[in-house]
């Protein structure tokens, strides 16, 4: 009890929530499992983003824990070295790669038929590919990277491969859609109209913070449409982690944090990431929005709060189905 409310007052002070203070805490108050006790054996786990940051950490972790990893990847050589290492760090023989450009839409249909054909069961499927473009970057379709990239992909690539994890659900264990948004989508509002900034207003942070909370939003109605919890749909935030994305995104916020040794380490930016894949708690729940191994609020503000209505809802969803023209299935 003393635990849960000592949680709740670190969550309200963002702070010592999001930086290493909150993790270590919170691992100590809740005597958190370790990540080396689970095992993922015979899981197929598909992860994009796995070559840098959080999602390379992660990477490691599910190979040592014995999945069957697919790592999605843009860049061929990279990518590959990356298998080769896995495989000789873990002596998990089964590292697969599956290449392509997730903010390229012919490269995200290669990538899900390419998936779909290898892997006919998908237990766990992560969204963790995502970048902040302080200049406004588009994909060759014209929509702003960001967009593209975390919202319309990850809604395409669940979309494609409903019939694999469908199938994991049938061997009585529902498979887990995890998409890893952002602490930063606390300060954007719901916008569907506003989902890519115009040229003028544009800023990387916002443009950013719209995307992950848009994320946010469809997880909520990715669940709502397994309501059976055939497939479970979990986001989550990482906190401030320390990877060379953020470094790149935000020199000087990274440079403060790290001058007060705030930031988190790659391995405690992936725990929550791996813990929501493995173990049995998030099973029990859909639809929810994670950080350090507990269910958040998805809104601290009543700005966020009043623009998130259910018309607002279904215009994102409408978006995403014109937008990436596929359909959930009537
Ligand atoms: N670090 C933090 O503090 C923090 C905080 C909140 C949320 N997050 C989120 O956590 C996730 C991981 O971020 P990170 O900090 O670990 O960043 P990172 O080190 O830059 O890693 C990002 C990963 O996404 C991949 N990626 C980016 N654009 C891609 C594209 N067009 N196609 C395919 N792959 C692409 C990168 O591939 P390459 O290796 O080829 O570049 C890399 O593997 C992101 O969704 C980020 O928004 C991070």
């Amino acid at each position: 009890m003393i635990s849960r409310v000592l949680d709740s007052i670190i969550e309200r002070t963002v702070i010592p929530s999001f930086s290493n203070l909150g993790y270590k805490l919170r691992r100590r108050l809740f005597n958190w499992p370790e990540l080396n006790t689970y095992q993922l054996e015979n899981k197929v786990v598909v992860l994009t983003g796995g070559t840098s940051g959080i999602g390379r950490e992660a990477a490691s972790i599910f190979a040592a824990l014995g999945a069957t990893l697919v790592i999605v990847g843009r860049n061929p050589e990279k990518t590959r070295l990356l298998v080769q290492e896995l495989i000789k760090d873990s002596g998990n023989q089964s590292i697969h790669a599956v290449i392509g450009d997730l903010g390229e839409r012919e490269d995200v249909q290669h990538i899900a038929d390419n998936l779909a054909s290898r892997f006919p069961v998908i237990n766990v499927l992560i969204h963790n590919a995502g970048a902040l473009f302080n200049s406004r970057k588009l994909a060759s379709n014209g929509t702003d990277l960001s967009v593209e990239l975390m919202v319309a992909t990850p809604f395409l690539l669940t979309g494609k491969l409903l019939p694999q994890l469908n199938a994991a659900s049938q061997n009585n264990e529902p498979a887990r859609v995890l998409t890893m948004s952002s602490g930063g989508m606390y300060t954007e509002a719901l916008t569907v109209d506003g989902i890519e900034m115009s040229d003028a207003e544009y800023q990387g942070a916002k443009q950013y913070a719209r995307a992950k909370r848009a994320q946010v939003v469809l997880n909520e109605m990715w669940a709502e449409r397994f309501p059976a919890n055939e497939i479970i749909f979990h986001a989550l935030h990482p906190g401030w982690v320390e990877t060379p994305g953020i470094a790149e995104a935000l020199p000087g916020f990274t440079g403060w944090l790290d001058k007060f040794g705030l930031l988190r380490t790659p391995h405690q930016g992936a725990d929550t990431l791996v813990w929501l894949s493995a173990d049995e708690i998030p099973g029990r729940s859909n639809g929810a929005f994670w950080h350090d191994r507990a269910i958040r609020r998805i809104n601290m503000s009543r700005k966020t709060r009043d623009a998130d209505t259910p018309q607002t809802r279904n215009a994102l969803w409408q978006w995403c189905e014109e937008h990436t023209q596929w359909q959930f299935p009537t």
